[in-house]
């Protein structure tokens, strides 16, 4: 991980039309790093996520990739720059009448003039990466929820992108699975060098994967909190972040 931010905002405020989701955002993501999205449901996680892929444009502030100002540039610039993100639905958002060769093969085929030898080639080395070589020819349906989550993030990395973004990763998996899924981020991480966002409720998961992070409050609709999720968990002073971020141990604490 490097001091050097690979997406950064200053000054951000979303929203959809006159309806205002978070406003005075600051954050800064350092290349090669893990970083977490937290806050009660409702409180404009997603929304935040969507305006960093460029789905969202920010009502005012300043939203930097890399040194490039993202809105000040053209259409094709910035298909250029979406063309480094890599996207994890929550869903995994396979089409469900491919086998998973084939939606991993899409991006490839789309935004790549790889012949198909070549494509058959990096879509068996992405599934690879995700231990997915045997599902290679199964439909969706054929596999099981983590599998295809992992099809889902096989399918993200086919353009080799810089920085990967998960919305709830692990929502409907079981902890073994989801287990496997921290693990197969953190691998990204160290051994691809790619720098990822993520939006999850996992605390455990998130103490364990998470170098920084951002704490956003539904009632003010502003950031509250700076900072990794287990810093949070030791150090926040916030009465609000303290008790969510100390939920879990709270409630195991209560359950023995
Ligand atoms: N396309 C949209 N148009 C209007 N309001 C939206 C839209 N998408 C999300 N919202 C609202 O923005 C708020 C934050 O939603 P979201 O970002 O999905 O929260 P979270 O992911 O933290 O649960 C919610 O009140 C939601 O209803
Ligand atoms: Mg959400």
């Amino acid at each position: 991980m490097s001091d050097d931010p690979i997406m950064t905002m200053q000054g951000v405020t979303l929203g959809f039309g006159p309806k205002i989701i978070q406003s005075d955002i600051d954050l800064s993501v350092r290349r090669g790093s893990i970083f977490a999205v937290m806050g009660g449901s409702g409180c404009g996680k997603s929304t935040l996520l969507k305006s960093m892929i460029g789905l969202l444009r920010p009502k005012s502030g300043s939203f930097h990739v890399g040194m490039q100002d993202y809105w000040a540039g053209s259409d094709a610039q910035r298909t250029e720059i979406n063309h480094r993100f890599g996207v994890l639905f929550q869903s995994g958002a396979l089409w469900s009448s491919m086998t998973v060769g084939e939606n991993v093969a899409l991006p490839l085929q789309m935004f790549t003039r790889l012949d198909a030898r070549a494509i058959r080639r990096l879509v068996e080395l992405k599934l690879a990466l995700v231990d997915l070589q045997d599902a290679i020819d199964l439909t969706p349906a054929e596999i099981s929820g983590g599998m295809r989550k992992r099809a889902g993030l096989a399918r993200a990395l086919a353009l080799d992108p810089d920085i990967l973004f998960f919305d709830e990763p692990s929502a409907g998996l079981d902890p073994i699975t989801s287990a496997r899924l921290d693990d197969l981020i953190l691998n990204l991480r160290d051994g691809l060098g790619a720098t990822i966002v993520i939006v999850s409720h996992e605390l455990p998961s998130l103490f364990t994967i998470a170098d920084d992070g951002i704490f956003l409050d539904a009632l003010t609709k502003r950031p509250i909190a700076h900072g990794s999720p287990r810093h949070l968990r030791d150090n926040s002073t916030d009465p609000q972040v303290h008790a969510f971020m100390n939920r879990q141990r709270n409630e195991e604490g209560s359950a023995s």
